[in-house]
């Protein structure tokens, strides 16, 4: 119990204990007791629901999905083993994966009927702009998995979005390049599928590159949750109205796409393009501690890591993997992000201010390497986090403490004005 003095009366507040990680003060009933709310702006000491999908140490570099390292499920997993897990809460058998498989495999056509709604985007718009509308369409579509408060159906709801999200995906890189929409085949893997329905042409044969397809298959289950993270909770606020679950996921989208948050990996890869040669990194430097610039190192800082964002490691070895495989070791850009990194590691600003490379830092320049254009970075996370919303969005509508959530404000602005008409103003 903790003990909160105003003026002269003492409230107790409990505290609630995780299976790791700080505890929490427990304010639920403080705007009862006290007529106060809390103040925290950005969230960044409240926890806004109990979790059992995924913990991050942020001080220890620590990331687990259901209890696993991500380390371990990244080295010996599919992603749609870990889509399982994260779902539901351990990883399938072998009967399950075959049952888990098959489901995807067969929701991943869309309806003919959306396939038109690109047709309405310009060739230019950015694919996230395209995701956006088209995933918050399939709420028009399937009206037979939109009860929540059906088990079966929102099972269903699950699967359609996870199988249909490469499909929709990849129509939006084809549709902006005037390629054929290619279809989902169905004795692919998720990752080759969704590589064929990139860049393979329906008057060739497609075989994609083992070595880019294991490199996909980790940089999806590093990207597939985050636990309370600005999209992620997104999603849950949406949905905790009761919302059509596809126009939640695209909710998620849409505040993925910032460059505070998944839109970061493109910025990385423009601000490695802005800088040019390494002479320039401490220009760039300068610029980012510059209070008075917007400037910030893209790619670099998080709010809840402390220290080395395990999935950069990871993404770093994935990295070298790749350049490898494709011959290109000496990539410019990449001997650019490691002096960047070493200088920024190395400088008092960043190092006082705990801001290590996060997972958008080498992400680019591997999906750039495997030819991933750059405006689908971030569409590819959205794949991927498609997941990990999902599993978010189920647990909170099965948890039976479930409410709306609804925040409250300091409000700061005017009182006792009174109305004057038009011409008196
Ligand atoms: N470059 C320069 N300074 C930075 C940076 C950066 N990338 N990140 C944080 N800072 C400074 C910031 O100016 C502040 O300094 P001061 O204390 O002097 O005012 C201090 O570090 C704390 O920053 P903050 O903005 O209060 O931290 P936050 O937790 O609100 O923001 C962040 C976290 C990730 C939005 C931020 O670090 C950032 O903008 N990074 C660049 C964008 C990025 O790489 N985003 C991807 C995040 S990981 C993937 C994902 O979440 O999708």
């Amino acid at each position: 119990m903790a003990q909160l003095i105003i003026g002269d009366k003492t409230y107790e507040l409990p505290i609630l204990e995780g299976k790791c990680g700080p505890n929490v003060l427990d304010i639920r009933k403080l705007y009862e007791q006290t007529g106060l709310f809390t103040y925290d702006p950005g969230f960044t000491s409240t926890a806004s629901c109990d979790s059992k999908i995924t913990f991050i140490d942020g001080e220890l570099s620590v990331l687990m999905y259901r209890g696993y390292p991500i380390q371990e499920l990244a080295e010996n997993c599919s992603f749609l083993e870990v889509a399982y897990l994260l779902l539901n809460g351990e990883l399938p058998n072998l009967d399950q994966k075959k049952e888990f498989d098959t489901h995807i495999v067969h929701h991943s056509l869309v309806h003919e009927q959306l396939i038109h709604f690109y047709q309405g985007f310009r060739r230019d718009a950015h694919p996230m702009a395209i995701m956006v509308g088209v995933v918050g369409a399939l709420s028009a579509f399937y009206h037979d998995s939109v009860d929540i408060y059906d088990h079966k159906q929102r099972e269903l709801a699950s699967y359609r979005l996870i199988a249909k999200m490469p499909n929709i995906a990849a129509m939006a890189y084809t549709y902006s390049i005037g390629r054929p929409m290619v279809y989902p085949r169905n004795d692919l893997s998720y990752v080759e599928n969704f590589l064929s329905m990139m860049f393979s042409l329906p008057s060739e044969p497609y075989k994609a590159n083992k070595v880019l397809v294991d490199a996909l298959e980790k940089i999806m289950i590093l990207h597939a949750d985050h636990e309370q993270n600005a999209s992620t909770s997104t999603v849950r606020l949406a949905g905790s109205s009761g919302a059509n679950p596809f126009a939640c996921i695209s909710s998620g989208i849409t505040a993925l796409w910032g460059p505070a948050h998944g839109g970061a990996n493109e910025e990385v890869l423009k601000m490695l393009h802005m800088i040019g040669s390494k002479d320039r990194i401490p220009e760039f430097i300068a610029r980012a501690k510059d209070k008075n610039d917007s400037f910030r190192l893209m790619g670099f800082g998080h709010r809840v890591y402390k220290n080395y964002d395990p999935r950069a490691a990871i993404m770093r070895q994935i990295c070298y993997e790749v350049l490898t495989e494709l011959g290109i070791e000496d990539d410019p850009l990449l001997q650019l992000a490691i002096e960047l990194e070493q200088i920024a590691l190395d400088d008092p600003y960043f190092v006082e201010r705990k801001l290590y490379p996060n997972v958008d830092f080498y992400s680019g320049i591997v999906l750039r390497a495997m030819g991933i254009p750059v405006t689908m970075f971030t569409v590819l996370f959205a794949v991927a986090r498609t997941v990990g919303w999902v599993a978010h969005w189920r647990e909170m509508i099965s948890d039976p403490k479930q409410r709306i959530g609804r925040p409250r404000q300091l409000y700061l602005g005017n009182t006792s004005k009174h109305f004057t008409s038009l011409y008196d103003r």
